[in-house]
């Protein structure tokens, strides 16, 4: 499946993007030091949104983090690298799904704290969270959600008179 996710557009071949692997004990671990950096940023957090946020990490039994490596480049723009990094975020999920697995993109403030991201996750400082793909077998059926209507989205340039 990672081999799947990793083959994906890619200007210049940067390849901008590598992946963390969190199972076993680390769910919990994770999940530990999650809900301790929760504590520190909202002091009031109640039971409930601390237990969604260890549920996170520790239901599925695999989470992939996608990381976006973004350092200087002087010809691709980080934008064009992030691009390809969230490419194989979705190309993890759609790979899981072939595979007959539930998975599922997150990201939430632990996508975007940098004291987690560095110093829990070991994100360099020009890294950047795409998100996790949690990984596992799903235990209910989805509701299908509204989707968008292409056509409604879609316009000519130039524009028709
Ligand atoms: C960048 C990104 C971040 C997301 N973060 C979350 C999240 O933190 N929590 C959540 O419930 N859904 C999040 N979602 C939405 C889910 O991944 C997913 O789209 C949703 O559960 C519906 O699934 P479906 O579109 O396959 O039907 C995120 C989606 C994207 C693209």
């Amino acid at each position: 499946m990672l081999q799947t996710a990793a083959h994906v557009p890619d200007h210049g071949k940067r390849v901008p993007f590598r992946f963390l692997r969190i199972v076993g004990d680390a769910r919990q671990r994770l999940a530990a030091a999650a809900e301790a950096r929760l504590r520190v940023l909202e002091p009031a957090a109640g039971d409930a949104v601390v237990e969604k946020l260890r549920t996170r990490f520790t239901l599925p039994p695999v989470t992939i983090a996608i990381v976006a490596r973004l350092g200087d480049d002087e010809k691709i723009p980080a934008s064009e690298r992030f691009s390809s990094a969230c490419c194989v975020a979705f190309q993890l999920l759609l790979a899981a799904h072939a595979e007959g697995f539930g998975a599922q993109w997150l990201t939430g403030w632990p996508a975007h704290d940098r004291v987690f991201l560095e110093h829990t996750l070991g994100l360099a400082a020009d890294e950047q969270l795409v998100g996790t793909i949690a990984i596992g077998t799903a235990t209910v059926a989805v509701p299908e959600r509204e989707r968008p209507d292409a056509a409604a989205l879609l316009t000519d340039w130039p524009p028709r008179p």
